[in-house]
């Protein structure tokens, strides 16, 4: 069974602790599954993903973000996700070609339907069969982040770095998406407990099993 599921949300929405969650309950069910993750995911996306997200970057065209995300993608998609696919191997994504929709399209005013078209000609047309997009405000979103990099020691990224307004973009463009494509998404209330959102994601997951 082919199933690609993408995770998507604004920073500090808590995709990262659920995706392993929900890889070990689909392999408990002995299910085969990869995660990976955008950008990023190959050897050529991840040298990407230093130059996209290095704070020290000197300032980057909104163009040219765009095409290194698309670089990246293009990358992972033909040496990760589809040969997966063709194994059968669930893949489960960290962010894929929404947050572009959201992130350089509505966020930064990047022409949408462009970009569109370059996700499709970047994927070969292969889109997400589910999309759990983890809502919550941009403000709890960005004050989990900061805790995160302060408790871990990690650098704010270049995109962290963005103003509240920026994420606020990002937020209702992901709720956008989410609106216009409800056969594909999946909206959780990523406020709630990690328990909770677990269990929201596994009752999402389940039905595409069978
Ligand atoms: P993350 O993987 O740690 O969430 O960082 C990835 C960052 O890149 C995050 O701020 C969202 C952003 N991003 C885009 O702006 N466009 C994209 O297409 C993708 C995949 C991510």
């Amino acid at each position: 069974m082919s199933l690609f599921i993408t995770f998507e949300g604004i920073e500090g929405s808590g995709k990262s602790t659920q995706i392993p969650l929900l890889a070990q309950k689909l392999r408990d069910l002995h299910h085969p599954v990869i995660v990976t993750r955008e950008p990023g995911g190959c050897p050529l996306a991840d040298r990407i993903r230093r130059l996209l997200l290095c704070p020290d970057q000197e300032p980057m065209a909104p163009e040219a973000e765009l095409m290194l995300y698309m670089a990246a993608r293009a990358q992972h998609m033909r040496e990760v996700i589809l040969p997966a696919l063709v194994k059968n191997i669930i893949v489960l994504c960290d962010r894929f070609s929404d947050a572009t929709t959201a992130y350089q399209g509505i966020a930064r005013g990047l022409d949408t339907a462009f970009i569109e078209n370059i996700n499709r000609f970047v994927t070969s047309g292969r889109r997400p069969d589910l999309t759990l997009l983890f809502d919550l405000p941009a403000e709890e979103g960005l004050r989990r982040s900061r805790r995160r990099n302060q408790d871990c020691g990690i650098e704010t990224d270049r995109l962290e770095r963005e103003s509240l307004d920026f994420h606020r973009r990002v937020r209702e463009g992901y709720l956008r998406l989410a609106a216009g494509d409800p056969e594909r998404f999946r909206t959780l209330d990523a406020s709630l407990p990690v328990a909770a959102v677990s269990a929201a994601v596994a009752a999402a997951v389940l039905p595409f099993l069978s």
